[in-house]
């Protein structure tokens, strides 16, 4: 006879606890607390610091399968959304769980193109950065402030706000984007063209010079969509995570997206491309790359845009990406550091380091030599992943705000530190109440 429960004997007690095995692989962790070990026991907790095997929800946005290198958005393979789809179309799919019909697709393309402008003010206040401000600084401040221009949406319960805040959000990521790019360079923003495409205006609010109207390249518009396709959502990565977390307090989603993006700003997250492209730059030539692996393998150095915490096989969008950079080469010319990252890649593929510890190349391994090659200063790079990351944010959200099942994010923790002790008066403390060592530790 076989059940779906999971049968935990107790040492301490000899009692048998009956734990029931929800969606093939879950129990709650909840039920641990029924394991007392006395009437006044707390029960027992798990202990999973970065939830690295613990669900903090149940979502249908995206389906990663690491092992096997699958990513899927709403069931949809990734595959074939870079291929036939288009972000706009995409961030729909996202959003609300279907692919659009062409009535549907025409409004929503139509209610994301009427958000793209910003508020006169949003452009004085980015004018207030200094000149050399980071661009993701720039971004993260102004989605925060954003909050403050559209107040209403405070009513995270009412689904038309919800609605109305997902299309602004979409709608002003690139204008915000590049409102911050052009502020790093010196020059006059530039207003949406919204007869444009999505990733075509946005080029075009970054790069506009003084022509009357800019020409995206077609090559380099449909490789920046699928750039974005390709960064829409990731299931509860640590920005989504962020997401989920902020929002849960039930604060407004401008507040929750510049939360997500803050976490999207980390070396080990949305900036990881920038660290890799530096990684090819101090490596400098071919001939270098075994010598850089001796690096790694010695655990002085981590390969950046390699391993990742849920792939455990080549990562599905990597693949895309490293195509899509052939692509653009064709319009830009080639950028050298692709043949520092090929064989960079070729010898950890080969190493019996990488493959015991399952590395292979991430998103980030390639993404920023293509968008080197477009022309894209390193510091634009998290900017550019939190543009289409948004739509995934906002579901994320959306679907945390509609889950009865979420509150205000709380974890436990393992308290490690002193028990009760008492203030005393600063001349009778006793000296030194701390050693140097336990001092760079609290610090
Ligand atoms: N280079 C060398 N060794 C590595 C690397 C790497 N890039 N990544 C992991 N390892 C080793 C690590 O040293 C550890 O070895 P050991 O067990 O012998 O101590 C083992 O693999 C497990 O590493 P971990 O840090 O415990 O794994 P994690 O799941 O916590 O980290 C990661 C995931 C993505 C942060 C990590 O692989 C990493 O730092 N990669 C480089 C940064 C990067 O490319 N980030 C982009 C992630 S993809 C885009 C996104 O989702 O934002």
């Amino acid at each position: 006879m076989t059940s779906n429960t999971l049968t935990i004997t107790d040492n301490r007690t000899g009692k048998r606890y009956e734990v029931p095995i929800e969606e093939g692989n879950v129990i709650r962790a909840t039920k641990l607390r029924d394991i007392k070990n006395g009437p006044d026991d707390f029960g027992l907790m798990s202990y999973d610091p970065a939830f690295t095997n613990t669900a903090s929800c149940k979502s249908k946005v995206s389906f990663i399968d690491g092992d096997q290198g699958i990513l899927r958005y709403r069931g949809y393979p990734i595959q074939e959304l870079a291929e036939k789809s288009t972000y706009l179309e995409t961030a729909y799919l996202i959003v609300k769980g279907e692919l659009p019909d062409l009535k549907h697709f025409r409004v929503w393309e139509h209610n994301v193109k009427i958000h793209t402008m910003v508020h006169e003010n949003i452009k004085k206040f980015m004018e207030g950065f200094r000149y050399d401000a980071h661009p993701m600084g720039m971004l993260v401040s102004t989605i925060a402030a954003l909050s403050t221009f559209y107040p209403e949406a405070a009513q995270i319960h009412d689904l038309e706000s919800r609605r109305l805040q997902t299309r602004r959000l979409i709608g002003k990521l690139p204008t915000l984007a590049a409102f911050a790019y052009r502020h790093t360079r010196g020059l006059p923003y530039v207003y949406p063209d919204n007869e444009l495409s999505y990733a075509g205006n946005f080029l075009a609010m970054l790069f506009k010079m003084t022509e009357l109207t800019y020409k995206p390249d077609p090559a380099l518009e449909r490789a920046l969509d699928v750039l974005f396709i390709l960064h829409a959502d990731h299931e509860q990565n640590c920005s989504a995570n962020a997401m989920r977390s902020v929002g849960s307090s039930q604060v407004d989603p401008y507040s929750a997206t510049a939360a997500a993006a803050a976490a999207l700003y980390g070396p080990l997250h949305g900036g990881a491309n920038e660290q890799a492209i530096r990684m090819l730059m101090e490596i400098g030539s071919v001939d270098k790359v075994p010598a850089f692996i001796r690096t790694v393998k010695e655990g002085q150095r981590r390969l950046m845009g390699f391993g990742h915490r849920i792939y455990k096989n080549y990562d599905p969008r990597a693949k895309i990406v490293k195509q899509i950079a052939y692509q653009v080469f064709e319009v830009t010319g080639r950028n050298p550091l692709i043949d520092i990252a090929l064989e960079l890649e070729r010898i950890a593929l080969q190493d019996e380091y990488f493959i015991a510890h399952k590395l292979y190349p991430n998103v980030d391994f390639y993404s920023g030599i293509i968008y080197q090659a477009m022309g894209f200063p390193m510091t634009m790079f998290p900017v550019l992943f939190a543009i289409p990351r948004t739509s995934g944010w906002m579901a994320q959200w959306a679907e945390m705000v509609r889950d009865s099942e979420q509150k205000i994010a709380r974890p436990r923790q393992v308290y490690i530190g002193e028990p009760e002790r008492h203030w005393t008066l600063i001349d009778k403390r006793r000296e030194p109440t701390m050693r140097e060592d336990q001092v760079s530790e609290v610090i």
